[in-house]
């Protein structure tokens, strides 16, 4: 790649981080709110799981969250795992593990996962719960909460586990401010509600990868510079899976822009005059990502996140 290429490539990626940022950034007092929430919730159960997408397990992280659980086991749980690369998944589970966290692959919408993701969170609390009764504490069932930043798929999860099992607390009179419980097994119940937690919004990265998967509303960002700056990925990470979806047998082009309009030709995307509508094409190539169209993709791979605590430590 020459380096006027390169160059107009990195500005395009800077141009639409600028752009994305402001939209990701929570304001301060929706971080406290969301924080006190959390917390005061957090009282109530022995055990969290953290739900990251599994396309993005570092840019979907909460950058607080050890802070805010403050020593509380986690699980995590990789979520809509029908769309990430499966041997980047196996990756992030390994990763995860080898710093002494549980880690399971999910699908919250098939239900895939859901059985195991129970019993490790139902082993964990057991732990727990077995060191309070050992210390005299009467013998309760265990509770876990659900985190995750918005639409990393907390309430299909919620609902996905609740199956016929969801508490009925709040219909009774004078206990409709109290939590509802979901029993997931014998000794283990999950609070309904979700806590939300803001994104890595300070992270250029991160946040134009929130943006293509649609964690950020589209209506609040650039969809051109947002799907230039995908198709740049995709040509470097997945040229394949661009090639196999609109057909292209050539070598891709070496420009996010000359790609868009072929794919635009190809998807017949034209307007008067034999132009192609680039806001078409650009809604297509997105929506094919996002729906799983353009196969399992996964754009954090595990050393993104060792990377990222080192200059962390060095800043
Ligand atoms: P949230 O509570 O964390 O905000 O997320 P929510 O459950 O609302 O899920 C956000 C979107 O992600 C939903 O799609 C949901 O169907 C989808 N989703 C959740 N888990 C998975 C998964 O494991 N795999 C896949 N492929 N998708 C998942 P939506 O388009 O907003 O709504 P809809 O399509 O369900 O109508």
């Amino acid at each position: 790649m020459n380096d006027y290429i390169k160059e107009r490539e990195e500005s395009t990626r800077k141009l639409a981080a600028e752009q994305v940022l402001p939209n990701v950034q929570w304001f301060p007092g929706h971080m406290t709110k969301a924080r006190k929430i959390i917390t005061e919730n957090l009282k109530l159960v022995d055990v969290v799981i953290e739900l990251l997408d599994a396309r993005i397990p570092y840019s979907s992280a909460n950058p607080m969250l050890q802070e805010i659980i403050a020593g509380k086991p986690k699980v995590v749980a990789l979520n809509k795992s029908d769309l990430a690369d499966p041997a980047i998944t196996k990756k992030w589970v390994a990763y995860f593990r080898s710093k002494g966290i549980q880690a399971v692959a999910v699908d919250a919408t098939q239900g895939k996962g859901t059985k195991q993701l129970v019993k490790i969170t139902e082993e964990m609390a057991r732990s727990k719960t077995e060191k309070l009764v050992s210390k005299g504490v009467k013998a309760r069932s265990a509770r876990v909460m659900i985190l995750g930043i918005p639409n990393v798929g907390k309430s299909s999860l919620i609902n996905r586990l609740a199956g016929s099992n969801k508490a009925k607390t709040a219909d009774k009179p004078g206990v409709t401010r109290a939590k509802q419980w979901i029993r997931l097994a014998d000794s283990l119940e999950l609070l309904d509600t979700p806590g939300i937690l803001w994104p890595k919004f300070e992270d250029m990265n991160a946040g134009l990868k929130l943006a293509f998967t649609g964690a950020i509303n589209d209506e609040a960002v650039d969809r051109e510079l947002i799907t230039g700056v995908f198709l740049d990925t995709m040509i470097k990470l997945y040229p394949e899976r661009i090639k196999e979806r609109y057909k292209i047998t050539d070598e891709l082009p070496e420009t996010s822009g000359e790609l868009l309009e072929l794919i635009g030709k190809k998807r017949g995307c034209l307007v008067k005059g034999g132009v192609v509508d680039l806001e078409k094409a650009q809604r297509i190539v997105l929506t094919d990502f996002r729906s799983g169209k353009l196969g399992t993709v996964s754009l954090d791979t595990p050393p993104a996140i060792e990377e990222a605590e080192n200059s962390q430590e060095k800043n």
